[in-house]
């Protein structure tokens, strides 16, 4: 197939990764794409992802069989639309479905109407309407912006005078959502769906904090692993772990949004909470999440093609649930001095051959440019570190070999990614 995927994370670099190791053969462009990218993509830098006229031109043109969008801006722009009505196969919503992720009172009112569970909310217009909801709900408190925001929006703190000071820039612009606070372990689960029929991928966990023991500011995600070996524990398994939410959030939605006229094509992303009176969701996404797509699909043994391209065309029915190999995944995200506040960009990168020569090991770039015969970052998180091994010792063990490899100034990364899942193997 010939395969067009948009954006220029690593979680597009996973994607076309993933695309690149199957045995059929496919021909991938990438737009716009970045360094790493370009290694297993024909780049495409003058294509304007979230421009649908141009998308779909291009593809046309370029007989593409297959569009993959990765990131949020593109669907919420109606790229996924047009493509759609020039009878372009694509995987990613439409702009309404897209808005689950785009509004987050959207995404309460079809819960609420699916019967899915989640937290309790309250839309503030103004400072009185935040005062009081911080109020009724109680310390520690959660305000979130109501729109995209790169993962950047939300603040759980026990400080009131900061909720009200994060609140306070984003009233006028938009309302605020004042949450109740869920506590527990936090699972993102991944539903390729063609409006109708839902297959779940294997469950990750995130670390959104930018430091060590989840401290520091929120970020777009600085490491991941899969499985959640501790679900046995709580649910019996991953596989009934799994069921459960397919029956209880993935499928509700799903058939929620087609009754309303909006299928959800594409990739749903359900960022829950485990909580002691049973899983809630916390927020949904359009689209594949970063980092955790990394380890997701490095451990993915079905052909993603098959999967994405049987969601778009609507036969995911026939479509066999797609397989996972045992092995432990873990990836740490290398960031730019400054993130996520104020990166520092144009960087030289050192070390990328010491890193990729570690067994196991892979990188997928996230913001890498090629300049003057150097790699330099070009964005916030700059670099993924992929491990496999087979057990998340040996897998972590790996990673930060990779990690400590690499050289990038004034970088910063997380040291405990996995670290509670990773136990060392006894001497005897
Ligand atoms: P979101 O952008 O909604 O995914 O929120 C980012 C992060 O903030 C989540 O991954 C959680 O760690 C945290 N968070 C969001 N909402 C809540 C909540 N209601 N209770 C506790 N933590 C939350
Ligand atoms: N890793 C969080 C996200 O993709 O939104």
């Amino acid at each position: 197939m010939r395969i067009l995927v948009l954006g220029s994370g690593a979680r597009e670099h996973a994607i076309l990764l993933a695309l690149k190791g199957e045995e059929d053969g496919h021909e991938l462009f990438a737009a716009p794409g970045n360094a790493g990218i370009g290694e297993v993509a024909a780049l495409v830098p003058t294509l304007d992802p979230v421009d649908p006229a141009a998308v779909t031109e291009y593809a046309n043109a370029e007989r593409i069989d297959l569009v993959v969008v990765g990131p949020e801006a593109p669907l919420v722009a109606g790229v996924a639309d047009a493509l759609r009505e020039r009878g372009i196969p694509v995987f990613g919503p439409g702009k309404a479905a897209a808005q689950l992720e785009g509004s987050k009172a959207f995404a309460k009112r079809i819960m609420e109407a699916a019967g899915v569970p989640t937290g309790r909310a309250t839309r503030a217009h103004t400072r009185a309407e935040v005062e009081s909801a911080l109020d009724a709900y109680g310390a520690p408190y959660v305000v979130k912006a109501d729109g995209l925001a790169a993962g950047k929006g939300v603040i759980v703190t026990s400080d009131r005078e900061a909720a009200l000071a994060h609140a306070d820039a984003y009233l006028g612009a938009s309302p605020v959502l004042i949450e109740e606070f869920l506590s527990g372990p936090e699972v993102s689960l991944f539903f390729v769906s063609d409006g109708d029929t839902v297959r779940a991928l294997s469950p990750a966990q995130d670390f959104k904090r930018a430091y060590d023991g989840d401290e520091g500011p929120n970020t777009g995600g600085m490491g991941a692993y899969s499985p959640l070996p501790w679900l046995a524990g709580a649910f019996g398994g991953e596989e009934e772990f799994v069921a459960e939410v397919t029956r209880t959030v993935a499928e509700p939605v799903i058939r929620q949004l087609d009754a309303e006229g909006t299928p959800f094509i594409g990739l749903l992303y359900a960022g829950l909470i485990l909580t002691e009176q049973g899983v809630k969701v916390i927020e949904f996404n359009a689209r594949f999440g970063d980092p955790e797509t990394q380890v997701v699909l490095a451990r993915l043994a079905t052909p993603l093609s098959s999967l994405l391209m049987a969601a778009a065309s609507g036969n995911l029915e026939d479509e066999p649930a797609p397989q996972f190999a045992e092995a432990a995944a873990v990836t740490v995200v290398v960031a730019s001095e400054g993130y996520p506040e104020a990166p520092v960009t144009g960087r030289e990168i050192h070390g990328i051959e010491a890193a990729e020569a570690v067994e196991g090991v892979h990188l997928a770039h996230a913001a890498t440019a090629a300049r003057e015969g150097a790699l330099v970052a070009t964005g916030g998180r700059v670099l993924n570190v992929v491990a496999l091994g087979n057990t998340f010792f040996q897998a972590r063990d790996r990673a930060y070999r990779a990690v400590d490899a690499l050289t990038l100034d004034g970088s910063h990364h997380r040291r405990d990614i996995a670290a509670r899942v990773a136990e060392e193997p006894s001497a005897d």
